[in-house]
């Protein structure tokens, strides 16, 4: 399946992507940064994967960066688009248009710590566990529904950058092995709060 990798910086997750594109039956058509800098763009530059940076300055609207976007993702024919640390909030209409064929990755066990910093919310919770949630995207932020997470503990000795690394290792296992279920067609967004794999709701 043709996929497109949405990020805006380091592009860990993206590495991890790239590292298992083959056996997760994934073709990399692009990788898109809304960020001229992030490191992720050279990762994929390294490996020949085709690479656009669309630049948010250059826009005064959600809506024309979006329409921008949209152009590219259609220019590579991309099935399935893959948020990789992708900063930035999509237009309802960039939504509403690839309903069902955006997934996402989120350091937090959701429904708990939407939005940022969600190392320290955690800490600062004196929660116990921690860890990472791929989901679907819908128009609520971090709202779509949940298809797989992976948790770690936190440690007394746990500061927000030793917890983020611990996550990232998750991460870097999760989102792959849930990219393959999508790309064999084993995962489907069924309305804005239903998520099924294998015919079975999640
Ligand atoms: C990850 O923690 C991901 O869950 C979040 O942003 C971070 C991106 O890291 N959405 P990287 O750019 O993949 O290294």
């Amino acid at each position: 399946m043709n996929g497109v990798v949405l990020i805006s910086g380091n592009g860990s997750n993206l590495q991890s992507i790239i590292d298992k594109a083959s056996s997760i039956d994934l073709t990399i058509c692009c990788v898109i940064s809304n960020k001229t800098d992030a490191f992720g763009l050279k990762r994929a530059t390294k490996v020949g994967i085709p690479c656009e940076a669309i630049d948010e300055a250059l826009f005064d609207s959600k809506h024309s960066f979006d329409q921008e976007l949209i152009k590219v993702i259609n220019n590579y024919q991309a099935e399935v688009i893959i948020l990789a640390g992708y900063m930035r909030i999509l237009s309802a209409h960039f939504i509403s248009k690839y309903f069902g064929k955006i997934l996402n990755i989120h350091p937090s066990l959701l429904p708990k710590f939407k939005g940022l910093n969600t190392h320290q919310r955690a800490i600062d919770a004196l929660e116990k566990k921690h860890g990472a949630s791929v989901h679907f995207v819908t128009e609520e932020l971090d709202g779509g529904p949940v298809i797989a997470q992976d948790f770690v503990r936190i440690d007394s000795t746990d500061n927000a950058q030793t917890l983020a690394k611990k996550v990232l290792d998750k991460e870097h296992a999760l989102y792959p092995k849930t990219i393959h279920w999508y790309t064999q067609g084993r995962l489907k967004l069924i309305n804005k709060n239903t998520v099924t794999l294998d015919n079975k709701t999640l």
